[in-house]
């Protein structure tokens, strides 16, 4: 983990409010994991406001160029800043950070990935990784509106089969990306789901598939004041052998089993 800077490559617009910022980073590239994150910092040199750094989930990196990028949903003023930068400008940011999520390499697992919104944000160095390996997958987002436009490319260049639900978009399947799990519940066996989303969305997943003796990764989002598990602001609350305990999503997570969490 270091403090770095590195050159904005580009930063546009990907969907609705949502952006992919390109950064030129070799040290980033080299080291980061899947799951992992950065804190990046969203004020000028001069100004320390806002104060704390964000978290945001290293979407992706590119061997060949030396550069990761990032995929981020304007929220607040954080976000705004990060939305308003330009190619050539400097980055700064501390990374990666967060446990790397384990991956199941059996080639006869059936992979599902689910993202809600910017939670497929995560979910897209896992699903490459999977790939690299030759394992099969499905990737499955859901959008409430309309799904972000640099999506469909993404999955295929990834070359990875995927489908979107939406709740507004006719062309889409209608419905909750949860929705695929209820219908394909009788096909699960020998799966690993990897989810990332809205906790409704975790905690339904959770309830799906409570019975199913299958591996169940939940990459978790709570607000993070210093990101390597010093300040326990991102504390979440997990089952024990005997009652229940807290882990750090920063330092411990973000990825944990989905059925230990307790929402
Ligand atoms: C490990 C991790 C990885 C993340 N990866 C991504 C990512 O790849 N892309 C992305 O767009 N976002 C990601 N997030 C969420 C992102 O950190 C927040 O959206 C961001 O901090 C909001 O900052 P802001 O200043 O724009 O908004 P603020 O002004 O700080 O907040 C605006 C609103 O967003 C809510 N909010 C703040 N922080 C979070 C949070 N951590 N999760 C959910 N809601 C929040 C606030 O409660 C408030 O309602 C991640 C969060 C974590 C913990
Ligand atoms: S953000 Fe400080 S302990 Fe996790």
């Amino acid at each position: 983990m270091k403090i770095l800077k590195g050159e904005i490559i580009s930063n546009e617009k990907y969907g609705p409010d949502v952006y992919k910022m390109e950064v030129f980073s070799p040290y980033i590239v080299k080291n980061a994991l899947p799951g992992q994150f950065l804190m990046v910092r969203c004020s000028s040199e001069d100004i320390l406001d806002p104060l704390l750094r964000r978290p945001i989930s290293i979407f992706n990196t590119e061997e060949s160029f030396k550069v990761f990028s990032l995929l981020y949903l304007v929220k607040g003023r954080g976000t705004e800043f990060l939305s308003g930068l330009k190619k050539g400008d400097a980055l700064d940011f501390v990374g990666p950070l967060g446990k790397e999520c384990k991956l199941d390499y059996g080639t006869d697992v059936n992979n599902v990935l689910i993202g809600g919104g910017i939670g497929i944000a995560p979910l897209y160095m896992i699903a490459k990784q999977l790939m690299k390996k030759g394992c099969r997958g499905t990737f499955i987002a859901g959008f409430r509106d309309s799904p972000y436009y640099g999506f469909d490319k993404d999955m295929i260049d990834l070359g990875i089969s995927h489908q979107i639900y939406c709740e507004k978009d006719l062309s889409r399947n209608i419905g909750l990306a949860t929705d695929y799990l209820r219908d394909h519940i009788a096909e699960m066996d020998n799966s690993s789901v990897y989810c990332c989303g809205p906790k409704p969305m975790l905690a339904k997943i959770q309830d799906i598939l409570k019975d199913q003796d299958i591996k169940v990764i939940g990459l978790l989002e709570e607000v993070m004041a210093c990101g390597i598990g010093v300040c326990k602001g991102c504390a979440v609350k997990v089952k024990e052998k005997e009652g229940f305990g807290y882990k750090n999503v920063c330092s411990e997570g973000p990825s944990f089993d989905l059925k230990e969490v307790l929402f």
